[in-house]
């Protein structure tokens, strides 16, 4: 689900392919492009990956200074040519492209009485909409048209316009889903994500709910719905193209595992001064942290992983009881919150519609919020009342790795900072703790070269059509991880346990030739999950064991694999070096098996709908 729309360029349809190519990493299953050629509206579209619309589009070339162009993750209707976007109104006048979704499409359809409509989509009646609107005005005007229709709408949105009655001109409006605008140089954009924008400008602008923008060569104007001047969100973005770019690896996912060390490194960064942990960015009252008594963490996919390491940090260091939940369920019940709960909501993109809905739902019972978040200006890191960012950089692929990681490292740190402000630890021990966590890149580094042998363990095991992922305490949510990088990127089934539940169920599944991979770094579970790796070797699996340098003599004896890490520098922060290993075996499987990793099947970077 991407949106680029370009007003201003000779060759517009370039430069949307450009963005749509930028944008291709928040996975869609359908394209299409529409721009102004004269006096009509063009409109290209194709099921499928990009270069069924750029060879569409090579086939019949389209032209234009003005066009909008998006890339679809279906909700409503399937994901063909038909329910493609951009959509057209009924005499071709007015098209339109959207994320999100339409709660009252059915009710507004069935007002346009007669109107036969091309798609199933619930996007279609937006340009039904806009084109009767724009029927009804002595002098056509897309604005007011659209500002008219949005207002009737219910549900999430960004929709963006292009009409023949207004040239030159795009008109965007935003609820609930990103929707990013900016000018350079005589030419005007609107995106859905800075990565489309990139290679134009820095400086962009986040719409903010309930604000519409008309967009023209000569810049950007925002308004409310009322039609009043708004003020969005205006920002400078931190990372440059060559983040956006593969420099020289085959995949992002690939270059994203190996940017690990760095991404670790960056937020660790300038954290300790004067004998204290300081987390600025958090602009919160600090004293606020001294009286948390209940924290909730609240996260969708690899991001509630991350936030399971955070629990045991939190319980462990700053004694404080912590939840971690699904945010996805957590918007849905009753949560008993009140303003000494803190609810950390992790999100790599901060877009992320279940989660910031949780985190509002905290909100709403007066919980302060504080967003883990990557994205500077994202929705969920303006809504929250603070915000630690992680210094990941833009993470392309859909499967995430360097931003789970650093997901991590911030869960420790926000662990020792809630410590440190209720008493619970001093200066020096945190010293020492931070200083031992900043041996972490250069341990990443070690793991990273243990590449090749995870390759040959991939080459054999391929064909594997089960694996079963096992761990105990922070071992477990990357046994969790390790299950959904394989079903994620090789499609292939993968579960993960809590190694000490197999006796209740899950070991009746092992027989000769299962695989299973054990986490089983040295600690205190060390000699418990040896026990459960006995289990099912007895059983016929085959077992891959994640260690480490203390650990390998009796994991050697005990598992038919052994892939050896070094000694974390300390148990809590295990979890950032043993996941890189199940990255890269996930990773070579699924290119050994020929699939597309960094944009796999059915999903999305970014889930903007529900
Ligand atoms: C999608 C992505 C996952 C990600 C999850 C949460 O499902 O494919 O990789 O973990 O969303 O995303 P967030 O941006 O909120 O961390």
């Amino acid at each position: 689900c991407g949106i680029i729309g370009i007003t201003g360029r000779d060759d517009a349809v370039d430069g949307i392919l450009a963005g749509l190519t930028r944008l291709e990493y928040r996975g869609y299953d359908s394209a299409g492009v529409v721009v102004r050629d004269g006096d009509e509206l063009l409109v290209t579209k194709r099921a499928g990956k990009l270069d069924n619309l750029k060879s569409a589009l090579a086939d019949e070339p389209t032209s234009g200074r003005v066009g909008i162009g998006h890339t679809r993750w279906a909700t409503h209707g399937a994901p063909n040519d038909a329910n493609a976007h951009p959509h057209l109104g009924p005499t071709g006048r007015v098209a339109v492209v959207h994320n999100g979704i339409l709660e009252n499409y059915q009710a507004l359809r069935a007002e346009l009485d007669g109107a036969t409509f091309a798609s199933d989509t619930d996007s279609e009646v937006a340009a039904h909409l806009v084109e009767r609107e724009l029927d009804a005005m002595d002098t056509p005007d897309l604005f007011e048209a659209v500002r008219r229709t949005v207002a009737r709408l219910e549900g999430a949105y960004s929709l963006c316009f292009v009409a023949l009655d207004d040239p030159d001109t795009i008109v965007v409006a935003k609820f609930e889903a990103p929707l990013i605008v900016a000018a350079a140089d005589g030419v005007g954009y609107c995106a859905s994500d800075v990565a489309a924008l990139i290679e134009h400008t820095k400086d962009v602008a986040a719409l903010l709910d309930g604000q519409l923008a008309r967009i023209t060569p000569d810049g950007v104007e925002v308004r409310d719905l009322a039609g009043n001047p708004a003020e969005p969100h205006r920002y400078t973005v931190d990372w440059d193209l060559s983040a956006a770019e593969k420099q020289g690896y085959d995949t992002f996912m690939l270059k994203e595992i190996h940017e690990q060390p760095r991404a670790v490194a960056d937020t660790l960064l300038g954290r300790f001064d004067e004998g204290r942990l300081h987390l600025d960015e958090l602009q919160t009252d600090e004293r606020e942290f001294g009286r948390v008594d209940k924290v909730f963490v609240l996260a969708c996919g690899t991001s509630r992983y991350a936030g399971m390491v955070a629990k045991y940090a939190i319980e462990h260091w700053a004694g404080i009881p912590c939840e971690v939940e699904e945010a996805s369920e957590f918007r849905y019940r009753d949560p008993i919150l009140d303003p000494h709960t803190l609810v950390i909501a992790i999100s790599q993109s901060g877009e992320t519609t279940d989660t910031i809905a949780a985190a509002l739902h905290a909100r709403d019972q007066r919980a302060p919020v504080i967003a883990l978040c990557n994205i500077v200006g994202s929705t969920l890191a303006r809504e929250a009342d603070g915000v630690l960012y992680t210094h990941a950089g833009l993470e392309v692929a859909v499967a995430s790795t360097k931003a789970f990681t650093t997901q991590i490292v911030g869960g420790l740190l926000l662990a020792l900072y809630l410590a440190q402000q209720r008493g619970r630890m001093y200066g020096s021990e945190i010293e020492d703790i931070l200083g031992r966590l900043q041996q972490i890149p250069s341990a990443l580094e070690q793991v990273l070269e243990l590449d090749g042998e995870i390759r040959q363990l991939a080459e054999q095991y391929q064909a594997v059509p089960y694996t079963m992922f096992i761990g105990r305490h922070v071992g477990l949510p990357i046994a969790y991880e390790g299950a959904l990088k394989l079903k994620e990127i090789s499609y292939l089934h993968a579960e993960a346990f809590a190694a000490g539940e197999m006796k209740h169920g899950p070991i009746a599944l092992i027989e000769d030739g299962s695989l299973v991979v054990a986490l089983a770094a040295a600690g205190h579970v060390f000699g418990k999950m040896v026990s459960n790796i006995q289990e099912v070797r007895a059983r016929g699996a085959s077992v891959l064991a994640i260690g480490t340098e203390g650990s390998t003599a009796d994991l050697k004896a005990n598992a038919d694999h052994v892939l050896t890490l070094p000694e974390a520098p300390h148990e809590l922060a295990g979890p950032i070096l043993s996941v890189v290993p199940l990255q890269l075996f996930a990773y070579h499987i699924a290119t050994l098996r020929g699939e597309d990793v960094d944009q796999p099947r059915n999903l999305a970077k970014t889930v903007t709908v529900e």
